[in-house]
């Protein structure tokens, strides 16, 4: 059994989709911890009512990036975890956090990258005039919102699409990619090589 942790700041609607594909589809693996940065992140009493472990990690409790991202690892590593999932969790992490995790440390982020890194991304894209947005599961490294792409969904922009209704639709597409993503590492069906990741028996790794 693979074991999971997955870092929130808020909602957790895509970690809720994980916990919960992981149980219906009965993956090799469990998910052994939800942690957040923030004491009222929505997501961990959702984790707490399916019995799964949850901690906090305040970052305004810590003087430095560097002393929050040490205060993190250690409540992450005390789970063991095969891999570390990042659920819209929004600190910008240090290159030490980055490296300790190499290889088992995956974002989802809500454009299609390397389209629109950081923040407003789904405003950004309608404001360039964008036709195709989209969201990404990738690897992460140490470059913000950059790393191997695991999948990606493409979301058409309608004409009169405001900022909300292009979020609702692609958080939609959120929910189907990165259980998928999660399931094909636990599964070990993905191979690494560079910057490009395949899956081993083909899936499509472009949902839309
Ligand atoms: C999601 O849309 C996720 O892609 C985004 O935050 C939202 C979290 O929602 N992540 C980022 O912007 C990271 N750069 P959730 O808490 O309901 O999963």
């Amino acid at each position: 059994m693979k074991r999971i942790v997955i870092l929130i700041s808020g909602r957790g609607s895509n970690m809720e989709a994980i916990v919960n594909a992981c149980a219906a589809e009965q993956w090799p693996a469990q998910v052994a911890a939800v942690i957040s940065n923030r004491p009222d992140a929505l997501g961990l009493q959702f984790a707490a009512a399916r019995g799964i472990a949850t901690g906090v990690v305040d970052h305004k409790q810590h003087a430095s990036r560097e002393a929050f991202d040490e205060a993190l690892a250690q409540a992450i590593d005390a789970h063991a975890p095969d891999l570390v999932v990042l659920a819209g969790f929004m600190r910008i992490l240090t290159p030490a956090f980055v490296a300790r995790y190499d290889g088992r440390l995956i974002n989802i982020h809500p454009s299609l990258l390397p389209a629109f890194p950081g923040l407003h991304t789904h405003r950004r894209a309608i404001e360039a005039g964008c036709k195709l947005a989209g969201a990404t599961v990738h690897y992460v490294t140490a470059e913000l919102d950059h790393g191997p792409i695991i999948v990606q969904a493409a979301v058409p922009v309608q004409p009169d699409d405001s900022e909300d209704s292009l979020s609702r639709r692609v958080l939609v597409q959120e929910h189907r990619i990165y259980p998928m993503a999660v399931r094909w590492i636990v599964e070990e069906a993905l191979e690494v090589s560079g910057n490009r990741v395949t899956h081993r028996r083909g899936e499509s790794q472009l949902v839309n």
